[in-house]
């Protein structure tokens, strides 16, 4: 890592028994607010993929902010993957496990078939997340041409359940 990537990893703030007890969360808002290590992220998530993408799909919430940062820093488009019930011409939509209960994601389809989607989220714990995020993108018949993501939390299974993807920073 890059002395600027050293520091920035400073910046992710752990914050125990958050949200229930027993549970670190790590919160990058510090990150966020600052504008190098904002900068110097960004980069580093988009770094492996130079190329290889038509467009940044960025899941909500947290994915929103890093995923729209990398689109613009990338001079491609963004293409937001939405909690159930937020975007008014859901083309498709997938349902997945949470620690307690499901969850469900949706996505439009205003790209062609094929558009190659480079896929951006802020943490990896378990990857149902990520693993629903790439089944939506290819349900609306587009690839994902790269999976990147802030920060891996080991042992959880995510590496396991997703493959090959890129993290920048990992517990
Ligand atoms: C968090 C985080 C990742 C996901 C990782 O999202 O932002 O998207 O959990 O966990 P997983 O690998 O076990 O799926 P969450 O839905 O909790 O909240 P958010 O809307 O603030 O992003
Ligand atoms: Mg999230």
């Amino acid at each position: 890592l890059s002395p600027e990537l050293v520091r920035a990893a400073g910046l992710i703030r752990e914050i125990p028994d958050y949200p229930e007890p027993g549970i670190l969360f790590r919160d990058i808002t510090p990150l966020l607010t600052d504008a190098a290590a904002l900068k110097a992220t960004t980069e580093a998530l988009l770094a492996p993929f130079e190329g290889t993408f038509d467009v940044v799909a960025g899941i909500e919430a947290r994915g929103f902010i890093l995923a729209g940062a990398a689109a613009i820093a990338a001079g491609v488009g963004f293409v937001p993957i939405r909690k159930a019930g937020k975007l008014p011409r859901p083309a498709a939509s997938v349902d997945y496990a949470l620690e307690y209960g499901t969850a469900t994601i949706e996505m439009h389809d205003d790209l062609p078939a094929g558009t190659r989607m480079l896929l951006i989220d802020d943490v990896l714990a378990t990857g149902g997340t990520l693993a629903a995020g790439r089944q939506l993108v290819e349900q609306v018949g587009c690839t994902v041409s790269g999976i990147s993501v802030l920060f891996e939390i080991e042992g959880l299974g995510g590496r396991e359940l997703i493959g090959d993807l890129h993290t920048v920073f990992h517990s």
